[in-house]
């Protein structure tokens, strides 16, 4: 980036660029065509000392938000649903018996979409076929994504008698003038209830997920939904900032584009939610997150062992996660699997006695090295120059100078730290070390 006067007009223009989340490395467009038998061979090479993580992408919602990027779809069709969660049922006996083990669980998320839309009884189905399959560690931590508007009381009970332990609640911003423009309303007393419900029923750490630059936000907006996060006691808050991709979700088009905040207003209300979180006694956490200081989190994060996945930043240090549901991903030492997106191929595979996976990537040496160091990017915010092979390094440093010249990373010690004024611009610190970002680039949301 050739130098621009104004430090501001500097970080305005890094906002600009288009960079990947770095969930994984090589990041999911990067994956091709994967053969089952290959996911098999992976499967069955886990050892009896592995520990093993679970992710269930469940993706149904009743209504849409009209910003919504995730993988998701609206039904209120009771069969379909039933269908879905028969189908996890399916998968999971499939890929138990495709293990030569049982191995310990430590983690199970459940993620969307929203997870409870397969109501008490599905999810009652599906635990137990889970709990069945494997042998879940009794500190295991079981988490599970879900909505305000849409939680029903035999739900939350539910979780609670299968062990839940933490809940991750979508807030986005608490202004009702911002709600109408995002087509998703809930009132405070909502929230406030789906978080009373939740620890009533023992699920005792709740987080929140808040959002900036969304339609007609400003920054007293981010910064009093932030307040309203601390006040409820969240344990961990994310704040993402909002993806406006319409030529990939062409649902967003109902967004009122004139009401977006441009990029520096964007930056404005990124800071403005940091500050009335580190003021609330949250701890900063990577790109986008915030821990109350004994969150296991912000603990995890202090000792240098945070890792990141599909879900973003994570405790769960498992070297096997396997994804069930369609379009789930899972991360093995050899590599990444992803199954079938579509809902019905998915679970045509599944009834068909197939485990559904239909695309991945297999981990080459060099991959292997840059992921290590993208993740210690990500997630520790530094990096151990050590640990950086000469050749990577070469590559890195006419990427890395105008970041060193900006005050975004510095060097000392031999190590490359990314500062405090670099910390909401890690993924460019990371998108150094990437030797496969130009292909992708145009294909990503602005980066801040
Ligand atoms: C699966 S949803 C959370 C659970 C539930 N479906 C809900 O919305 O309450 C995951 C989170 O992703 C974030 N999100 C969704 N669409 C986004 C977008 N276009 N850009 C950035 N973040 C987004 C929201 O904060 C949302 O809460
Ligand atoms: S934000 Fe959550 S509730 Fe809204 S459509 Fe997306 S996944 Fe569903």
């Amino acid at each position: 980036m050739d130098a621009l006067p104004d430090p501001r007009a500097r970080l305005e223009a890094y906002a600009r660029q288009n960079l990947p989340r770095y969930t994984s490395y090589p990041t999911a467009p990067h994956f091709g065509p994967m053969a089952e038998a290959t996911y098999r061979g992976w499967l069955a090479a886990i050892q009896p000392g592995d520990t093993l993580s679970l992710y269930l992408h469940i993706p149904f919602c009743k209504e849409l938000c009209w910003y919504c990027g995730c993988h998701t779809a609206i039904t209120r069709s009771q069969a379909r649903l039933s269908h879905y969660a028969a189908g996890l049922v399916r998968e999971t006996g499939l890929l138990a018996a495709a293990l030569p083990v049982r191995p310990p669980v430590v983690s199970l998320h459940l993620g969307g979409g929203t997870p409870s839309a397969i109501g008490a009884r599905g999810l009652g189905e599906v635990m137990a076929a889970l709990r069945e399959a494997f042998a879940f560690r009794a500190d295991a931590e079981l988490s599970v994504e879900l909505d305000p508007r849409t939680l029903e009381d035999d739900a939350v009970a539910l979780l609670g008698r299968a062990g839940f332990n933490r809940a991750s609640l979508g807030v986005q911003d608490m202004d009702e003038g911002v709600q109408r423009l995002i087509g998703r309303i809930q009132p405070r007393e909502m929230v406030e209830s789906a978080v009373t419900r939740l620890r009533g029923a023992g699920i005792q750490a709740i987080n929140f997920d808040l959002m900036y630059g969304l339609p007609g936000q400003d920054t007293r907006h981010v910064a009093a939904s932030a307040r309203f996060a601390a006040e409820m006691g969240a344990d961990r808050v994310a704040v993402f900032g909002y993806a406006h991709v319409p030529w990939m979700k062409p649902h967003q088009k109902a967004i009122a584009e004139d009401m977006l905040p441009d990029v520096l207003a964007r930056m404005e209300q990124a800071e403005a939610a940091e500050r009335a979180l580190l003021e609330a006694g949250y701890v900063a956490i990577g790109l986008d997150h915030f821990a109350r200081p004994e969150d296991p989190m912000a603990v995890a994060s202090r000792a240098g062992v945070l890792r990141r996945n599909f879900q973003g930043y994570t405790t769960d240090r498992a070297p096997v996660l396997l994804g069930l549901g369609a379009s789930a991903i899972g991360a093995l030492p050899q590599g990444y699997a992803q199954n079938l997106p579509d809902e019905r191929a998915w679970l045509a595979a599944v009834e068909g006695g197939h485990l559904p996976v239909a695309r991945g990537l297999e981990l080459t040496e060099d991959d292997r090295i840059r992921r290590a160091i993208i993740e210690a990017v990500m997630c520790d915010l530094q990096l151990d120059l050590q640990r950086v092979p000469a050749l990577v390094w070469e590559s890195a440093v006419p990427r890395l100078a105008p970041l060193l010249r900006d005050g975004l990373a510095r060097l000392e010690d031999g190590r490359l730290l990314v500062t405090e004024a670099g910390r909401r611009f890690v993924r460019h610190v990371a998108a150094c070390f990437d030797a496969r970002l130009a292909a992708a680039a145009a294909r990503h949301s602005a980066a801040v």
